[in-house]
């Protein structure tokens, strides 16, 4: 296994391991939920946002366990934006991770309150103040950019922009715009709140972490919209062709195969230029950029 491969296993066990002391045990009332909530979260998922944390925090100097909560937090809003994203109202899957989704494995209700549960799960995480080493500045600014994330002007807005232009053939800047918001405000979040964790993190170096962390956004969603068209639902884990069935506007659907995949390898050269000059060991960062270009599920 490369030296990459390795270092990948080991932030994604890290986060499963801490994201099954973070989650209420499956004995605590409402049981139901709090086995819903566990069936989503620990179930074999990529982990890329936590290893974006981590890895960013870690090239900074910062302790392994400091990025416990904020790692885990990405990942628990993460896992509550695809409960949401299949329900019957939104994308409408009945494949997660190689698993029935959340509200055919269970129901409805419950997968809009695994999802409404999970999210406040994540802000206390960041709010706790047994995470010693930050102080409570840090913890405000992480509340601050992840809250931004996730919300009307980040991810969710960008689920309400992808809902709408169902059946309608968005511009470039538009689709962009889109993606931007959907995917690409959790992703930069993951790689902010691994800096935040750095006592003197500079402005400087925020702004180009954040220029990385955008550009690997795109290149991860526009590699997910190839991935709906060219892979196939056993390696994919949820349904290969979702989009098409679902009318969705894509990179491939506006580009053309080979144009979308010029433009991801356009965005992820972008990435890695958006590193140089910066203090600091980010190789994996570097190798993640990579992966997420070259990733086949
Ligand atoms: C899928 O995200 C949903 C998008 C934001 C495109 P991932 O591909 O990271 O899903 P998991 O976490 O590995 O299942
Ligand atoms: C989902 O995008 C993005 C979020 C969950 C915020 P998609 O709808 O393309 O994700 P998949 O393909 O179902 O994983
Ligand atoms: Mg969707
Ligand atoms: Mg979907
Ligand atoms: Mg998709």
């Amino acid at each position: 296994m490369s030296d990459f491969k390795q270092q990948l296993k080991r932030h994604q066990q890290q986060s499963e391991q801490a994201l099954h002391r973070f989650l209420p045990s499956i004995e605590t009332q409402p049981q139901r939920l709090h086995k819903a909530m566990r069936y989503v979260v620990i179930s074999g998922g990529k982990r890329i946002r936590p290893t974006l944390t981590y890895a960013t925090g870690l090239a900074l100097g910062v302790e392994l366990s400091t990025l416990d909560r904020p790692a885990c937090a990405l990942e628990l809003i993460h896992a509550y934006s695809l409960v949401h994203d299949d329900l019957p109202s939104m994308d409408d899957d009945d494949l997660r991770r190689g698993r029935p989704t959340c509200h055919k494995q269970f129901d409805e209700a419950t997968a809009i309150l695994v999802g409404d549960a999970l999210q406040a799960l994540a802000f206390e995480l960041l709010a706790d103040p047994d995470n010693a080493p930050l102080c409570a500045e840090q913890r405000l600014r992480m509340i601050q950019s992840l809250s931004h994330a996730s919300g009307s002007l980040g991810m969710v807005g960008g689920q309400a922009l992808d809902l709408d232009a169902v059946g309608n053939l968005l511009s470039q800047a538009d689709l962009e715009a889109m993606h931007r918001k959907k995917t690409g405000a959790l992703i930069r979040a993951a790689v902010r709140l691994g800096a935040l964790c750095a006592p003197n993190i500079d402005e400087q170096s925020l702004k180009q972490l954040d220029h990385y962390a955008a550009a690997i956004g795109l290149t991860f969603q526009i590699v997910d919209d190839i991935l709906d068209v060219t892979s196939d639902t056993q390696i994919l884990g949820k349904p290969q062709g979702s989009d098409i069935a679902s009318n969705k506007p894509t990179y491939p659907a506006l580009l053309g195969l080979a144009g979308a995949q010029h433009h991801a390898k356009q965005m992820h050269q972008q990435a890695l230029t958006s590193l140089e000059g910066l203090d600091g060991n980010f190789q994996t960062l570097r190798s993640l950029a990579d992966y997420i270009l070259q990733r086949r599920f």
